[in-house]
């Protein structure tokens, strides 16, 4: 079988889910990355991200192993973990196996989700997980969350970043946002643009700023008709599969209900794009060379950006990458695309 994309999976920081997604004292299988792992909350409160299987016979460890004041235990024959992934107890020996050591990822909690850092040779996290300065204010109010699951790279999904012509086309809009300023370095690019809404009052200027910090974490500004910021995290499930979660605030305006509406119905537009986008990215091929217009936004800029968070060869025996021909997709609609989404706007607690 060929590769879907020339791209391995990337390196930084990625969300592994919600805090109340690790309730105290239990442990429960993720999968992200192409590996099965186990994440779970000590008694301390600290969430842990490991290999899922017990190097003692194999046990998955999420499904049935259970947390032991700060340490993990395994559900086949007891032997017990600690945070560092060393073995602490065999309870039916004297001695330790100090070589069964469980693969542990720096793990963070913070903006009102748990991250966990990936690289794929275990080299130490290279920069933080930033705070997003909305998520402390008061004067900004969390309002919901959605969540995706996209047969594409995150590399095609980012690349939106600098696509200013796509939202004419595939979002419909009455105009195209114009590039301000597109600024790449390690790990962070900043691109900020302006865009005009016409509104019953008049157009109204607006701006749609995005900060990314690697492939997994971009903290998306909107401004002009109302302030919103999308805390969007990308985490590779496998290399050629995401899960897309998007995090919404709203700067209050006059009352509660009023917050929250506006919120809402932002979110509910950028849902809305998500769903048009997505037919796109998971049958789009990924082509080498793209054929760019003049006035097409920095694609390659972006691409060399992207690059440097593959610690793994990315292929370059083709120049073109395509999907495979998924038979049951053919007759579908397009905005219902094969995406799972959920809206869950009651979640969380104010991030
Ligand atoms: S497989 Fe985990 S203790 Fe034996
Ligand atoms: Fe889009």
């Amino acid at each position: 079988m060929t590769n879907r994309y020339p791209f391995p999976i990337p390196f930084g920081w990625f969300c592994v889910g919600y805090p109340e997604d690790f309730p105290a004292g239990r442990a429960r299988p993720l999968y992200y990355w192409a590996t099965h792992l186990v994440g779970w909350r000590d008694e301390s409160g600290e969430v842990h991200v490991q290999d899922a299987f017990c190097p003692h016979l194999g046990a998955h460890l999420g499904h049935g192993g259970t947390v032991e004041g700060c340490e993990i235990r395994c559900p086949f024959h007891g032997w017990q973990f600690d945070a560092d992934g060393n073995n602490t107890l065999i309870p039916y020996s004297e001695r330790l196996n100090r070589k069964a050591t469980l693969r542990t990822y720096p793990t963070v909690e913070r903006n009102g989700l748990v991250f966990a850092w990936y690289h794929p040779h275990g080299e130490e996290p290279m920069w933080e997980v930033p705070i997003v300065p909305e998520l402390e204010d008061p004067d900004w109010s969390f309002v919901g969350r959605t969540e995706y699951t996209i047969d594409a790279c995150w590399q095609e999904m980012a690349e939106n970043a600098v696509d200013a012509a796509h939202f004419r086309y595939v979002h419909n809009t009455a105009t195209v946002p114009e590039l301000d300023e597109y600024t790449t370095g390690f790990p962070e690019a900043v691109m900020r643009s302006s865009q005009k809404f016409p509104t019953p009052r008049g157009v109204v200027e607006g701006r749609i700023d995005s900060h990314a910090w690697g492939p997994g974490i971009s903290v998306v500004n909107f401004s002009g008709i109302v302030d919103t910021v999308n805390l969007a995290v990308t985490t590779p499930i496998e290399a050629d599969r995401c899960v897309v979660r998007f995090n919404f605030s709203v700067k209050t305006m006059g009352d509660d209900e009023t917050t929250r509406r506006v919120g809402e119905a932002f979110a509910a537009e950028v849902d809305k794009q998500v769903r048009e986008d997505m037919p796109i990215w998971e049958h789009k091929a990924h082509l080498v060379r793209p054929a760019l217009a003049d006035s097409d936004g920095p694609f390659m800029r972006f691409r060399r950006w992207a690059a440097q968070f593959y610690a793994e060869p990315v292929a370059d025996e083709r120049l073109v990458y395509p999907p495979p021909f998924w038979p049951d997709r053919v007759d579908e609609a397009p905005a219902k695309a094969t995406a799972a989404a959920r809206w869950t706007g009651e979640a969380g607690d104010g991030g």
